[in-house]
């Protein structure tokens, strides 16, 4: 495996999905949590030194573990990674003074065009990268020499060929240094990666250690519907086939047919033991009245875990809860923020669940980044169209129903959002948007239609593009998309007489309307 410690940058969980795009399999360990036994245990074939937050001139700031240095395999130090490698090795960084963020152009130092795993680079005489750095080298390490400089960063490339240890203080994993791929991938080459690493080899791997973790026991899933919660239990009834019960909890807040689809797609299509609860009236009745966000979102995630555990507790044997936990959401809840973040949202999960009821846990997407969790979607045979699909809250609907929750605005909501979707399928849009819906609100205006007047609901269409719902801009729909739209949706959905289009980034804005 390839080793990324990580110093805590915005970016890190870049590299990893540049190396996974070479079909390297690597993992991010917090140096935090990092020993020199630990690292040995790990035996890594190569280690990259992420970029992070904190100044390595600063008393107390982070550090490889030294052995990184002593493994005799490839290390690669990017940014706070080149800082902390030269600082180990005897180099010297200053702060201050220097600042460089955004872009910049490499030279190739005096005699350098470019070899090792820079190797391919300089042809066109400079190259572009994406700096944002504070502090920077002032001293190189014995053994290293400069391969390229920047205006801001003398040492911008640097790399001691002997000992195959190479740094930069650029982002070589960020779209914007356009070659950075060709770095990163002569690295992986160097340390003697051959880019092997399949889907349907973690298939088969994944399916090995389920066997092996669970045994002969029982394991029970809560299915939202979503990607994530049906290729973790598709892959698991692989496995251990009967021993795993779903239960997918309805709570009155779904799409359009949603719950029909996924009932009959794991009992008609993969015959796997699922329970189907139905339990709108309980949720729409606790939500009665409710029109603060957070409540309504408190209100459904504690309902949540009382149902589910509700017909948990009566599936027998049952001694793991498979759920659906993907890389980012491991990596964020082991990174160091610096500080308690605020609470934006009360986001919906079954946090807590295990430990109350005593269950160990199965997650076979660990590894995995969402993108990555379709491609073994697709290799164990889900249909295309369920693996695409957007993402949906866990509160579902709720959150796009500003204001209180009627049935009678669900209805309407959800006859609107079948419109909208169907529209954006007609026009070949929907894979190029990370996702659309649409929200009520809680206003009624005055509209003509024939002769008559109306007076009804206003809805809003939110369409945006995102790498991982962190940062998003709104979906740039042609006018004609728009107005087509519009009167699709005013035409063939009684209640809604007006129709607004959300042109809100994120940030300010945020995806969900609650
Ligand atoms: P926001 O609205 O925070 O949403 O910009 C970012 C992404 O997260 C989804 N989202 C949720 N997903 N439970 C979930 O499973 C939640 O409580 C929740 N709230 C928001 C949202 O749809 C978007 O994809």
């Amino acid at each position: 495996r390839l080793l990324i410690i990580d110093f805590g940058s915005q970016v890190t969980q870049l590299i990893a999905r540049r190396l996974r795009e070479l079909n390297v399999y690597c993992e991010i360990h917090p140096y935090n949590l990092l020993t020199d036994d630990i690292l040995r245990g790990l035996a890594p074939k190569a280690v990259i030194l992420s970029g992070g937050p904190d100044s390595v001139t600063r008393e107390g700031s982070p550090r490889a573990p030294q052995a990184v240095f002593d493994l005799g395999v490839p290390v690669f130090g990017i940014c706070y990674g080149q800082q902390v490698m030269m600082e180990q090795l005897g180099g010297r960084v200053e702060a201050g003074h220097h600042a460089e963020y955004g872009r910049a152009f490499i030279a190739p130092a005096e005699g350098h065009k470019g070899d090792g795993i820079f190797a391919g680079l300089f042809d066109t005489g400079r190259e572009e990268v994406w700096m944002s750095h504070g502090d920077r080298v002032t001293a190189l390490a014995p053994g290293f020499e400069v391969i390229g400089t920047s205006l801001g960063a003398p040492f911008a490339m640097i790399a001691d060929e002997a000992r195959r240890f190479y740094a930069v203080q650029f982002h070589p994993e960020v779209h914007h240094t356009p070659r950075g791929r060709i770095m990163l991938e002569n690295f992986v080459r160097m340390a003697g990666f051959t880019g092997d690493w399949t889907m349907a080899g973690y298939r088969d791997e994944a399916i090995r250690k389920i066997r092996e973790q669970v045994g002969d026991k029982k394991v029970i899933c809560g299915l939202s519907g979503g990607v994530d919660s049906s290729v973790a239990a598709v892959l698991i009834h692989e496995a251990i086939g009967d021993q795993l019960t779903c239960v997918f909890v309805d709570h009155g807040l779904l799409r359009l047919n949603e719950a029909q689809e996924v009932v009959t797609m794991f009992r008609d299509n993969y015959n796997i033991p699922l329970i189907h609860a139905d339990e709108s009236e309980l949720f729409l009745g606790a939500l009665e009245g409710v029109s603060d966000p957070e409540v309504k979102r408190k209100t459904i995630g504690r309902l949540f875990i009382d149902v589910f555990q509700r017909y948990a507790s009566g599936i027998e044997g049952a001694e793991f809860l498979a759920q659906g936990t993907l890389y980012p959401d491991v990596i964020e809840s082991v990174s160091f923020s610096g500080g308690p973040s605020v609470t934006i949202k009360s986001h919906h999960n079954v946090g807590g669940l295990p430990e109350k009821m005593g269950l160990k846990l199965v997650e076979p997407l660990r590894e995995l980044f969402k993108d990555e969790v379709r491609a073994l979607g697709r290799e164990l045979g889900l249909p295309e169209k369920f693996i695409g699909r957007h993402p949906f809250p866990g509160p579902g609907l709720a959150i796009r129903c500003p204001g209180e929750i009627t049935r009678e605005k669900l209805d309407i909501l959800r006859k609107a959002d079948a419109v909208f979707i169907d529209q954006i399928r007609k026009h070949g849009l929907y894979d190029e948007i990370w996702q659309a819906f649409v929200a009520i609100l809680p206003v009624r205006t005055v509209g003509v239609m024939g002769d008559g007047r109306t007076y009804d609901y206003a809805c809003a269409l939110r369409a945006v593009t995102s790498v991982d719902g962190m940062t998003a801009d709104y979906y740039p729909f042609t006018h004609d998309f728009l107005g087509e739209t519009a009167t699709r949706i005013i035409n063939e959905v009684k209640g809604i007489n007006r129709c607004t289009y959300d042109i809100t980034s994120k940030p300010p804005g945020t995806i969900e309307w609650e």
